[in-house]
């Protein structure tokens, strides 16, 4: 079966509601829903009713940049998944390397934050990544699989093949510094390869690999001819409506 690759953008912390809605107003009219590829926002808290509004009936999903596990409690500052489902959210960004660093989210929150989604039937594009000094010292497969195997600990197969892997690089967050498409298609056959391991070929086989890291409309077709690229988490490039629908075609033509 042929993946239908899958390209999001990640807002970060970036456009007031007045902005998405501008975003969302030019998005819309270059946005075929042809079924070639399928396209998410991940606006701001903030934001998220309002794109919600906007993409109604257009096939654009909708996701959160962050959850909190718990279904309601004392957490102040945080967000449950019932609470981002009401607000129209089907897909929700799980242990970006942003939150991993500068918020200090471990592995095992990450876990809970994974289960938590699969539980309550949001789509986790759960993030994995090595640092540059990882990958100059030669720990870049070690350091996946160990995220990985954290990440998707006690998750069935069945619940896994729901999730959206997204390898992001650190060092090519945000650098302008893209992996080579041959960079990148090394690890994306090394974590399918993992994912076969864990829950089974034909599981890993209908996953979708997300690359991200300073993806533009001009290096996208090319990081996507590799086979186990199925889409793209796209930060930067993805402020712009134009942008973003030049990197969402360049996707479908890479995979037609
Ligand atoms: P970037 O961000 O495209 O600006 O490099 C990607 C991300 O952080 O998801």
């Amino acid at each position: 079966m042929a993946r239908i690759p899958f390209v999001a953008a990640n807002w970060k912390m970036f456009k007031t509601r007045a902005e998405a809605r501008a975003f969302t107003d030019a998005f819309k009219k270059s946005w075929t829903n042809d079924g070639r590829v399928k396209a998410a926002i991940c606006p701001s808290y903030t934001a998220i009713a309002t794109v919600a509004e906007e993409i109604k009936g257009t096939g654009i999903h909708l996701g959160a940049q962050n959850i909190h596990w718990e279904a309601q409690g004392a957490f102040t500052g945080e967000c449950s998944i019932g609470q981002l489902k009401e607000a129209g959210c089907d897909h929700a960004i799980v242990g970006h390397s942003e939150r991993r660093k500068i918020f200090k989210e471990t592995d095992a929150d990450i876990n809970k934050k994974v289960k938590a989604c699969l539980k309550e039937g949001i789509v986790p594009i759960f993030c994995v990544g090595e640092t540059l000094e990882e990958r100059e010292g030669g720990k870049t497969q070690s350091v996946i699989m160990g995220q990985l195997a954290a990440g998707l600990a006690d998750v069935s197969s069945s619940d896994a093949v729901k999730v959206v892997v997204a390898y992001e690089p650190v060092w090519a967050i945000g650098t302008g510094k893209t992996a080579s498409p041959e960079q990148a298609q090394e690890v994306h056959a090394f974590i399918r390869a993992w994912l076969a391991e864990a829950f089974g070929t034909e599981v890993s086989e209908k996953m979708i690999i997300q690359y991200g890291g300073s993806v533009k409309p001009d290096n996208t077709e090319a990081i996507m001819k590799g086979k186990d690229v199925d889409g793209a988490l796209i930060g930067g490039a993805a402020l712009d409506p134009a942008g973003f629908a030049a990197i969402a075609a360049a996707a479908a033509k890479a995979k037609s």
